[in-house]
């Protein structure tokens, strides 16, 4: 039986209550598709901090390295202690820290809004057409996110000079590109390409490599549009995208843009992948959502985000491919068998229940 070493970091805010949902669904899907998880739970975050005064524990750290991949929850609490410096804030010290540790530079996020759910869609039913289905393609370890130099000067006078700065080469475009074009194959051949090239010399080089990169998939239909028509567009007529594709901070914007189109963030799961080791991609998989402290602990969080992470992590990881699906396919029967949680709950549905975190992994497992 293949056994695949899995480092669950469930972190911050509802990420334990959620990671607990994913790992009962895990477990359902196992037995089924007779294979053998080994689960291996680590402190992240704050719960880092008031474990080991670290959001990322060197022990966390080695769990991860000894995994086969990892599956992760949310960190991060705004309020819960402004005394830490910013650089040991979960945020960076620990998402940010595994991201670029990993070299987890493609993160995929797959917007898809169940028929059932038009109504969770902000959009009218008529701009909804046969249904949204978009793939953002995410660059994860570059961009504004890393670039150097990142600080903030003091300028005197009670001034203060904030420095970010967006840098990419070649080889980093070149990478994220295949994989959206790739995944542009596995699905309908769209792909579209988001930058700013009429102000930003990271825009025009984007562009240039893309288009490059684009004539080795000839079967692909490529596009470009400028990150602020693209946040239009995906408000005006989100059914014309396929494959989105971004460098870092455009993905994390458009893509919470997108989560919205697709019902709910509380929806949205990722996959960011490293560079593939024979036949065993490294991932780490996390609901594209945040901790979201103002529910934590109430029972009140959709765990579907974290539930299709996990199914993510079979399919990329592990190419359990069957199972994932099946997974996928649970996902979709709870939901069309009425159970929803606050998040994407309406009282207009005449076959909707309102059901907690826990009673919709329940259903999830109970169709595995
Ligand atoms: C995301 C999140 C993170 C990001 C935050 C929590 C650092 O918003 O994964 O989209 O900006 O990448
Ligand atoms: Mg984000």
């Amino acid at each position: 039986m293949n056994t695949y070493n899995i480092a669950a970091l469930a972190g911050d805010g509802i990420g334990p209550e959620v990671m607990r949902e994913a790992i009962k669904v895990l477990r359902a899907t196992e037995k089924r598709f007779n294979f053998k998880l080994i689960i291996t739970d680590a402190p992240v975050g704050w719960a880092g901090i008031d474990f080991a005064k670290k959001a990322l524990p060197d022990k966390t750290l080695a769990i991860c390295k000894a995994s086969d991949s990892i599956l992760f929850g949310s960190v991060g609490l705004p309020d819960r202690d402004p005394t830490i410096p910013k650089e040991e804030r979960p945020e960076r010290a620990a998402l940010l820290r595994l991201r670029k540790e990993f070299g987890l530079f493609a993160n995929l996020r797959p917007v898809k809004l169940p028929k059932v759910l038009a109504h969770a869609c902000p959009l009218a039913k008529e701009r909804q057409g046969d249904g949204i289905d978009i793939l953002v393609v995410r660059e994860l370890t570059g961009g504004m996110y890393f670039g150097q130099p990142k600080k903030t000067e003091d300028l005197g006078g009670g001034n203060q000079r904030a420095i970010d700065t967006m840098v990419y080469t070649t080889p980093e475009i070149e990478r994220i590109a295949h994989v959206a074009f790739k995944a542009a194959q596995l699905r309908r051949k769209k792909l579209t390409s988001i930058d700013k090239a009429n102000v930003l010399e990271n825009g025009i080089l984007w562009r240039e490599v893309v288009t490059r990169v684009g004539k080795q998939y000839p079967d692909v239909a490529l596009d470009h549009m400028f990150v602020d028509n693209g946040a239009m567009q995906l408000m005006l007529k989100p059914t014309q995208f396929d494959v989105l594709l971004c460098e870092n901070m455009f993905g994390d914007i458009l893509s919470d843009e997108a989560a919205a189109l697709g019902g709910s963030l509380g929806m949205l799961p990722s996959a960011s992948l490293g560079a593939t080791n024979g036949n065993q991609t490294f991932g780490f998989y996390e609901p594209a959502g945040g901790t979201a402290p103002d529910i934590a602990g109430k029972d009140l969080a959709n765990p579907i985000a974290q539930i299709l992470s996990a199914a993510l992590m079979l399919r990329h990881s592990f190419g359990l491919n069957e199972a994932a699906a099946a997974i996928e396919s649970a996902v979709e029967h709870a939901i069309e068998s009425g159970h929803r949680t606050g998040d994407i709950y309406s009282a207009s549905e005449p076959n909707a229940r309102r059901v907690g975190t826990r009673a919709m992994g329940d259903a999830i497992a109970a169709v595995m």
